[in-house]
């Protein structure tokens, strides 16, 4: 398919070598996953982006109008994938945002990843990466444009039998993938790492918190030591795009696909219709 691009509102390829997100950084995306022209889990997305703008003082369009720019670009779409950037726009040299930030609105419509089905059927080999996560709260759970954490991760290995990494923070809690959240089976308790030094808030991760509720189960979210990973019952991942992808293997480890997993998946396609 052909991938499409409109720039604060415009279809077009270009914006402005002094925009603050080329140059710091400065803004936050978010990557929807589209089945038959429906932006799944549009609100928590657009939750997580309010967060955001409130965290790094962006302003951003209301999320109604910022559906009525992306509908005509999904609507007639069957499967896809719909980013959305939003940087504080242009600005003068220097780290000092501008006092009247004109925000810039990048939307790319594209094709859906092809991850082979086994992937959540029978599951996916992982490893743990050396790049670590560096701490820092008022950046932690928003999902920001400095991404070079995760860039450096995953430049760490080329196997394509390897599905994802998992990253450390530098008090070696592992915190989560370098694409996706973690949730831990570890002597019958479900867990989730905490998030609230480093690691993104993602929205598969809070749809599945809320959901154990629901189902009557119980998800804490907590430290979590390579020790508690290594010896887990169940491993699985999560991200908008993926859905729940179970770990069959980490490292040399292999982990059988257990019944909290296939629950939550069964839920999750309940979703996904
Ligand atoms: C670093 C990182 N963590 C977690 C996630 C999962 O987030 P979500 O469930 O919102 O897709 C992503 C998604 O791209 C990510 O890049």
């Amino acid at each position: 398919m052909t991938v499409q691009v409109l720039v604060n509102g415009k279809p077009g390829h270009e914006i402005s070598v002094f925009d603050r997100g080329l140059q710091y950084g400065d803004g936050l995306f978010e990557t929807l996953k589209i089945v038959q022209g429906r932006a799944l889990f549009w609100d928590r997305h657009m939750d997580r982006l309010e967060r955001g703008c409130e965290r790094l003082g962006l302003s951003s369009l209301p999320r109604n109008a910022l559906w009525q720019e992306a509908e005509p670009l999904v609507q007639n779409l069957a499967r896809g994938v719909l980013k959305l950037i939003v940087t504080r726009g242009e600005g003068e040299r220097g780290y000092q945002p501008p006092q009247q930030a004109q925000g810039t609105r990048i939307w790319v419509v594209q094709a859906a990843p092809a991850y082979p089905p086994t992937n959540a059927q029978e599951g996916v080999r992982i490893r743990f990466c050396e790049t670590r996560l560096g701490h820092n709260p008022r950046l932690a759970g928003i999902k920001h444009l400095n991404r070079l954490e995760q860039v450096l991760a995953r430049a760490e290995w080329d196997d394509p039998e390897i599905a994802e990494g998992l990253m450390l923070d530098g008090q070696d809690n592992v915190i989560e993938g370098v694409m996706s959240n973690l949730f831990v089976v570890s002597r019958g308790h479900l867990l989730t790492p905490d998030l609230s030094q480093c690691g993104v808030a993602g929205v598969i991760r809070e749809w599945v918190l809320e959901t154990v509720a629901k189902l009557g189960m119980v998800c804490r979210e907590c430290p979590v030591s390579q020790a508690m990973v290594n010896t887990a019952e169940e491993l699985f991942l999560t991200n908008s795009l993926m859905g729940i992808w179970p770990v069959r293997q980490l490292e040399a480890h292999p982990l059988a696909v257990g019944p909290v997993t296939r629950r939550l998946q069964k839920a999750l396609e309940e979703v996904y219709g």
